[in-house]
């Protein structure tokens, strides 16, 4: 059976990019792989979180991974902190990973252009962190949106490295993975890019937002005037809104929107109102559950130990392989 892995940075709530980009995809996959889903909290480290806010951070995506149906039964959940053979083999993976290639990552390069002044080294080695998150459970297959390609083309090049430098052919070559041919599209209120919480609040829909704050966020949309001409292209703030009914709302309802849009007769109002709804729909039985299994601190502590134990035990299987292939040995 083919290896699966994949991971969510721990900072803060979950979105429904985060639901419908990846987490969908984890739900479907148990069942079919030997399923490997981790809360990344050492990624989370660039960040400089406190301490409180790191365990209140990692304990909202273990309890929301729960809350969408990731069955611990199924998959291996964890927390990235708990393996710690993951930071041995991304000591290893640094020895393959190039200064030039790092720089050149285009994820380094925005957050380098974001925060000038916290261009800390693990932000450049983040990739390498990546690929030993993959490596560690030697996987094939990973669930990711498409910002990720470019870190699962480096994650294959440092572990090809590795297996051309010792000559052998220790890790597979891992390859991200969809359902759906064209990988969905999560935009976020504000009319611009994708949902995420780095563009402010208002801009994402937490699965843990109460129907009234669905309501007001989403009917606080950036929008237009309104078309000018039938059958006119959408903006991207429309088409936005759009692409948010398609994943929430039922064929007709579309149908509907799309047509009074085309016929110039559209209410921006209505259209909201309506996808506010949806979502609230779409999300309820998640959202009913987050409350209750974060309140089970017992269930969380049975879940955390249970994860950690399957995945070190692969971790460290893969780590004594990787320590003889490399060639330590003991005297
Ligand atoms: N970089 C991923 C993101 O930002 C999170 C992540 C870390 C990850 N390690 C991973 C995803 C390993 C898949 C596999 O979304």
């Amino acid at each position: 059976m083919e290896t699966v892995v994949s991971g969510i940075r721990s900072t803060g709530k979950l979105h429904l990019g985060n639901y419908y980009g990846a987490i969908q995809n984890f739900v479907k996959m148990q069942n079919e792989f030997n399923c490997y889903f981790f809360i990344a909290d050492l990624h989370s480290l660039t960040t400089h979180p406190t301490p409180a806010d790191l365990h209140g951070n990692v304990k909202q995506v273990l309890v929301e991974y729960l809350a969408t149906g990731i069955d611990p039964e199924k998959a291996t959940i964890y927390v990235q902190s708990d393996v710690p053979e993951i930071a041995e083999l991304y000591l290893y993976m640094n020895m393959n990973a190039y200064m030039g290639e790092l720089e050149r990552s285009t994820s380094f390069k925005d957050k380098v252009r974001a925060n000038p002044d916290n261009v800390n080294a693990g932000l450049l080695t983040y990739p390498v962190l990546m690929a030993a998150d993959i490596l560690i459970h030697k996987a094939t297959k990973v669930p990711v949106g498409k910002d990720q390609e470019q870190h699962l083309e480096m994650a294959r090049t440092f572990g090809n490295r590795f297996n051309r430098l010792y000559d052998n052919e220790y890790f597979p070559e891992p390859y991200a993975f969809n359902y759906s041919h064209n990988l969905v599209k999560i935009p976020g209120l504000d009319g611009k890019g994708k949902m995420g919480k780095s563009e402010g609040e208002a801009n994402a829909v937490y699965l843990s937002d109460s129907p009234e704050v669905i309501r007001k966020k989403v009917m606080r949309a950036v929008t237009d005037a309104g078309p000018m001409v039938e059958n006119q292209e959408k903006p991207s703030e429309i088409q936005n809104l759009f692409d948010l009914m398609k994943v929430v709302s039922s064929a007709d309802v579309i149908a509907h929107f799309e047509d009074t849009y085309n016929k110039m007769q559209i209410r921006y109002g209505d259209l909201k109102k309506q996808l506010a709804e949806d979502m609230i729909i779409a999300t309820a039985p998640m959202r009913e559950k987050i409350d209750a299994i974060a309140a089970d601190s017992d269930y969380l502590r049975k879940v955390a130990k249970m994860g950690e134990e399957k995945a070190r035990e692969s971790a460290q299987k893969t780590i004594r392989e990787v320590r003889e292939i490399i060639g330590f040995k003991r005297f």
